[in-house]
């Protein structure tokens, strides 16, 4: 038969296939809460406003209060023909409450309520990450301040460049996360402003009072244009691409894991908590929560560009093209909970190997741009020269197979006689570490103040 919302103007009922590509509970029931919450608030405004009565209030309360207990129970059943989450729970209203309920519509749209609903929940989940990514943050700086000394070889182009320590490396992670912190903080306020009230398209002739609903419902104030708030979706494609450039960051740190425990490097041990074995090479000790957290990427990337893809071209105000807004959100939604919680997880229970780390963090010449800068602060040669100077005895001493700690000062001297036994002093590992006291540098008292003092923000938090 026809549509219980609309049959009046039709003679009979969608085809199947009509039923199928409309409907969307299969997903949307996810937002039930944040449609009752809103609910509650339009139906108590209405009432204020004297659109409705106080006692068609108090019913329509009852009534969504005991939906809320059978969707909670599992006794709720979603039906598809009824499409999305929306009518659903206003048919059951009026199933449990009569006339009341077909009353809760009055100067509302399906248009304006989803906004609303899905505005709640990113909202939420804006919240949920961000605890996450605090979590996460914390565990980087209190590794970083327990490895503030400890070197490891800084790379560029994955080719040994200088020493560094792996405490200035997670802290590294520490800064991108607060900038995806920042981002998310950032899209909350812009989102936080409420379209219930903005009907279908144009408003309602009703005298309804939208600050009201909007301060119920947490909301800063009201959406200013109706046309715009029932037909915009920033505040998704914001999450959304918060999201992707974090899922981004998290894909590198998972790819420096990966690198990190493969057995040439061996700098670091995942726990077993973290890591799978093989059911073939019984040797084998895999890091997949981290080969997965380098994949997720892949799903959150992939929700912005289909949001943007739906977006694109809509002419205004709601067309039902929006409908397709919600999995990509509840997918990155659920990918970077995940992604979060490994790494969080794996941060935590890393072991670094600081034996293996040291003799790589010395081996490849990475204390050359050392030598350039005393041929410089010494001999006063200009630094080009220097660079030219140093190039030299690194050939030198890979020709000879020595580190450059190892080669004799007589080498050296060939290269440039006016080198004294002084060199020497800064051609370790440590010395050059200890040595990057600028600020941002990657010495062990730079770390441990800049991870003192995360750990101090985020306590405060
Ligand atoms: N299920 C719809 C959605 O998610 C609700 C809004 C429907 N509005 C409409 N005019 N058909 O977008």
């Amino acid at each position: 038969g026809a549509n219980v919302q609309w049959g009046g103007r039709f003679a009979s009922g969608p085809s199947a296939i009509m039923r199928e590509i409309n409907a969307s509970i299969s997903f949307d029931k996810a937002l039930w809460r944040q449609d009752i919450a809103g609910s509650l608030a339009h139906a108590a405004m209405l009432a204020k406003v004297g659109v409705i009565s106080a006692e068609d209030e108090a019913a329509i309360r009852d009534g969504l209060d005991g939906i809320a207990k059978e969707i909670e129970a599992e006794t709720f059943s979603f039906d598809e023909a009824l499409e999305d989450i929306h009518m659903n729970i206003e048919a059951r209203l009026s199933e449990r409450i009569g006339e009341a309920g077909k009353r809760l519509h009055t100067a509302r749209s399906r248009n304006d309520q989803v906004a609303t609903d899905f505005r709640l929940w990113v909202r939420d989940a804006i919240d949920g990450v961000s605890g996450q990514t605090a979590s996460l943050m914390r565990s980087l700086a209190t590794r970083a301040l327990e490895y503030a000394d400890t070197a490891m070889p800084g790379f560029t182009h994955l080719q040994t460049a200088q020493p560094v320590t792996f405490g200035h490396h997670l802290l590294a992670y520490v800064e991108m996360l607060s900038r995806d912190a920042g981002r998310l903080a950032d899209a909350r306020k812009r989102l936080n402003e409420c379209p219930l009230g903005s009907a279908a398209l144009a408003g309602t002739s009703f005298p309804i009072d939208r600050r009201m609903t909007a301060a119920t419902l947490g909301f800063d104030r009201p959406t200013a244009n109706s046309l715009d708030a029932v037909s915009d979706r920033d505040f998704a494609l914001e999450y959304l691409s918060a999201l992707s450039i974090m899922a981004m960051h998290l894909s590198r740190l998972a790819e420096e894991i990966v690198i990190w425990c493969s057995a040439p490097f061996g700098f670091i041990r995942l726990s077993d908590a973290f890591t799978t074995g093989s059911s073939i090479m019984p040797q084998k000790r895999n890091p997949d929560a981290a080969e997965l957290a380098r994949a997720k990427v892949g799903r959150v990337a992939g929700s912005l560009i289909s949001l943007l893809t739906v977006m694109k071209g809509l002419p205004l105000a709601y067309a039902k093209d929006m409908q397709e807004d919600k999995v990509p959100v509840f997918e990155a939604t659920e990918a970077i909970t995940l992604t979060l919680a490994a790494c969080d997880g794996m941060i935590r229970d890393l072991l670094a190997d600081a034996g293996r780390m040291r003799q790589f963090a010395g081996s490849g010449f990475s204390t050359a741009t050392d030598l350039a800068d005393w041929l410089v602060r010494v001999l006063k040669l200009p630094f080009r020269t220097a660079h030219h100077v140093t190039g030299r005895i690194v050939a030198r001493a890979e020709a000879d197979g020595v580190d450059l700690s190892d080669l004799p000062l007589s080498a050296m001297q060939e290269v440039d006689p006016q080198i004294t036994e002084d060199v020497f002093s800064v051609l370790t590992v440590e010395a050059s570490i200890a040595s990057r006291t600028s600020e941002g540098g990657t010495s062990g008292v730079n770390v441990r103040q800049q991870a003192a003092a995360w750990l101090t923000r985020l306590d405060g938090e």
